[in-house]
């Protein structure tokens, strides 16, 4: 025990000296939100609270009253008509034939990947994919998991050609690849090459047997029509095997939902163990997750989309004419339309605090969570912030910059 417990602190001394030890902390109260992943500030819409409140009443208090908690795992007794008809609600949201869902995108992904390629297939992902594809892969019977550089066509073309030439069961179409993407990814703030990534796979596996995977967790409410994501914004659903949607970032709630056929999803219910091993969501999560497809259904959702994009528009223009700020000190990267910014500097970790003591809140990313050489302070911006928040924050940046360049660094 005592040597458990000494490896425990061992291990978290290792991190500390590397700076690398986490940490979980509270947000102060009134702090300027320029970090979380409620991308159209939903969490706090009283639109939202208030038709969350009323739908919860009402499933209560109704002849058919649902229960609190659902009982069980989805194949005993945690199952219901309500979870049924929302599955169908936001698959037909998604232009998809069918849905599942499960209790988080981490569960859908890990389920999603540990089960659907099948011994002697092969997994091709960007190097960027998030940790529960790659926990997924690592528990999945395919024979080969390679990386492509991320969102390179030319380095997809020279992983898949590689595969081709090297894998005869492959090329002769009797073993599958999978190609795993997200759409909106969640630390460069860019959106995958969904459309040349198509092109690239059916040019080279005329058998059909190359199945795209796309990950829309980030996109989801931010992009598409009414939110629905990337994929329907570029009208490719026919050309994706499977998609997840989660709902903890812009929808304000938790869980998500896979997109496929209703074959596959008879496949995930038999096999993706993080689904059937686990107890169902509570009726509380999927009244909240109804609510919030409700609103971008009807288009209620769209004023927060469009605040969004204003905002990000705003800060844009704000980081362009930054002037005087020395882009060897501070650079900031950023995608068009996308949320998430980058701020790139030697000194991640000082610039956050330097932010967050003024009331702005902003992460430091560091390395593993993003390549080594390539941490950053991350942006990410909200429906409802406000111009005098975004003003701050670029001010903040400026002065600091300022100060690391004249020799008075708040490091
Ligand atoms: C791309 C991506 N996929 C999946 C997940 C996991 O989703 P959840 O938070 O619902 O478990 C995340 C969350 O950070 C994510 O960024």
């Amino acid at each position: 025990m005592v040597a458990l417990l000494e490896s425990f602190q061992q291990a978290l001394d290792q991190r500390e000296a590397k700076l690398a030890r986490r940490r979980l902390t509270i947000l102060s109260p009134g702090a300027a939100d320029f970090s979380s992943n409620d991308f159209l500030s939903l969490s706090t819409s009283s639109l939202l609270k208030s038709r969350y409140l009323r739908k919860l009443d009402a499933c209560f208090s109704s002849r058919k009253a649902v229960g609190l908690g659902s009982g069980g795992s989805r194949l005993l007794d945690g199952n219901s008509s309500f979870t049924e008809e929302l599955e169908q609600f936001i698959a037909s949201f998604h232009d998809a034939p069918d849905g599942l869902l499960f209790n988080s995108g981490f569960d859908a992904n890990v389920g999603v990947f540990s089960c659907i390629p099948q011994p002697g297939d092969a997994i091709v992902h960007d190097e960027l994919i998030h940790a529960s594809v790659r926990e997924g892969m690592r528990l999945s019977r395919a024979k080969t998991k390679l990386q492509f550089k991320h969102n390179s066509i030319n380095d997809l073309n020279r992983v898949l050609q590689r595969l081709v030439k090297e894998d005869p069961s492959i090329s002769e179409g009797n073993r599958n690849v999978f190609i795993a993407v997200e759409s909106l990814y969640s630390m460069d703030g860019d959106v995958a090459p969904l459309k040349e990534i198509i092109q690239t796979m059916h040019k080279l596996f005329a058998h059909g047997n190359a199945y795209l995977i796309v990950d829309e967790a980030h996109a989801t409410g931010v992009f598409g029509p009414n939110g629905a994501g990337v994929v329907q914004d570029l009208g490719v659903q026919k050309d994706v095997f499977l998609r997840t949607h989660t709902f903890g970032k812009a929808l304000a709630s938790q869980g998500a939902i896979v997109l496929c056929t209703t074959l596959t999803r008879e496949y995930l219910i038999n096999y993706a163990r993080t689904l059937i091993y686990t107890t169902a969501m509570a009726s509380p999560t999927l009244v909240a997750i109804r609510v919030a497809y409700e609103l971008m259904q009807q288009g209620k959702t769209q004023p927060f989309q469009q605040n969004l994009q204003s905002n990000i528009s705003y800060l844009r223009a704000c980081c362009d004419a930054i002037d005087g700020i020395d882009r060897s000190i501070v650079r900031i990267d950023h995608h068009d339309r996308s949320p998430i910014f980058s701020i790139r500097t030697k000194y991640p970790r000082e610039l956050a605090r330097y932010c967050q003591q003024r009331g702005l809140i902003v992460r430091a990313i560091m390395a593993p969570t993003v390549p080594l050489g390539k941490e950053r302070v991350r942006v990410c911006l909200h429906a409802g912030n406000t111009r005098h928040e975004i003003d701050q924050l670029v001010g903040a940046i400026k002065k600091w910059a300022e100060d690391l360049k004249m020799g008075s660094p708040k490091l």
